[in-house]
């Protein structure tokens, strides 16, 4: 069974990353001998076609303005689920939909089950990134990158190294925020802007995004897809961030970890490669799960394409 899916893996890595879009970097990836990269930070360019798209020239700050592109409704047909805050537990606003931080709720497209267990990391790329890169480089492991989109501004070449590793890219949003909470407008923007940073840092077009704080309901999933978005989430959270705070130790992470895996439990887990600590721990956790991970769209179908 698990030898099955690593062939799986391999030949679906050939017929839609591969063969689709094989640059030198992809050989390298196949083979497993990916060079040592430099992380230097260069800037991330302003291209034409975006300052056309966007009719400014650069990248926005803290509040992404939303920008009307061609054909793109965000009102017609969107759900008009009321604005709700973060984790309001008594809040019927959340509790009354199909809301998957308020009460588990998946939509039909929806990803968070898989057919084993496998790591995520959300919230870089970030100075603790790199070694992480560097140890699954060394374990010749591909893993699933849920981007900020203000960060990639701040370690572009992070992001380039992640890619031209063959890891899978999803986008986490522009600035995090709840998305439940803005308005159709500034959920578009804060995709809209993550996705061009993606291509232009990157060179691809993400097709999945994950929630921050798993703030999905049918009015965001709705404005997500008129955006080629699939949501992905999660199965089991390690809440490994809480480290980093000091609230939890590594051990019960570790040993939430192992208990997954003595339950045989299956899905999609949630990590971070937000700072050192978290980063270690996911080096560890890695060498439990061991070595026959997906990436996260494979969990819906190993054919499915990761990118537009
Ligand atoms: C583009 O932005 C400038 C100001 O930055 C504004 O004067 C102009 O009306 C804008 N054009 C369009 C088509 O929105
Ligand atoms: C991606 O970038 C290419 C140029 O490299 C551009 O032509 C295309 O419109 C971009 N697509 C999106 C969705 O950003
Ligand atoms: C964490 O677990 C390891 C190995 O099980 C053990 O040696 C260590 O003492 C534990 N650390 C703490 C702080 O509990
Ligand atoms: C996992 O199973 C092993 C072997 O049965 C056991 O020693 C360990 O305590 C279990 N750990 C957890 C966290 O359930
Ligand atoms: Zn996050």
């Amino acid at each position: 069974m698990i030898l099955s899916h690593q062939l799986f893996l391999v030949v679906a890595c050939f017929v839609q990353a591969c063969f689709s879009l094989m640059t030198p970097s992809d050989f390298e990836r196949i083979n497993g001998m990916l060079a040592p990269e430099a992380y230097s930070s260069t800037s991330v360019p302003f291209p034409a076609w975006l300052a056309q798209l966007a009719n400014r020239t650069d990248w926005p700050a803290a509040k992404p303005p939303f920008i009307q592109t061609p054909g793109l409704d965000i009102n017609s047909g969107i759900p008009s689920n009321p604005l709700h805050s973060l984790r309001l537990d008594q809040d019927m606003a959340c509790f009354s939909q199909c809301s998957f931080d308020c009460n588990n709720c998946l939509g039909p497209n929806d990803i968070a089950a898989c057919p084993q267990l496998l790591q995520t990391f959300d919230d870089g790329p970030t100075a603790a990134t790199p070694a992480l890169l560097d140890y699954l480089r060394q374990k010749r492991q591909l893993t699933s990158f849920f981007i900020i989109g203000t960060q990639v501004l701040s370690f572009p070449d992070t992001l380039r190294a992640e890619r031209r590793a063959g890891h899978f890219i999803g986008s986490h949003t522009w600035t995090h925020p709840y998305l439940p909470s803005l308005s159709n407008q500034d959920i578009a923007a804060e995709l809209q802007w993550t996705t061009w940073v993606i291509n232009v840092t990157a060179g691809v077009v993400p097709r999945y995004f994950r929630p921050p704080y798993g703030g999905l309901d049918d009015r965001v999933r709705a404005i997500a897809e008129r955006m080629g978005l699939t949501p992905i989430v999660w199965a089991h959270d390690t809440n490994d961030w809480q480290m980093v705070g000091g609230t939890r130790t590594e051990n019960q992470t570790l040993a939430d970890v192992q208990s997954w895996i003595n339950a045989s439990s299956t899905g999609i887990m949630l990590e971070h490669d937000q700072a050192p600590i978290t980063v270690n721990t996911g080096m560890k956790i890695r060498d439990m799960v061991g070595a026959q991970m997906y990436v996260a769209p494979a969990c819906k179908s190993l054919t499915a394409p990761w990118y537009n």
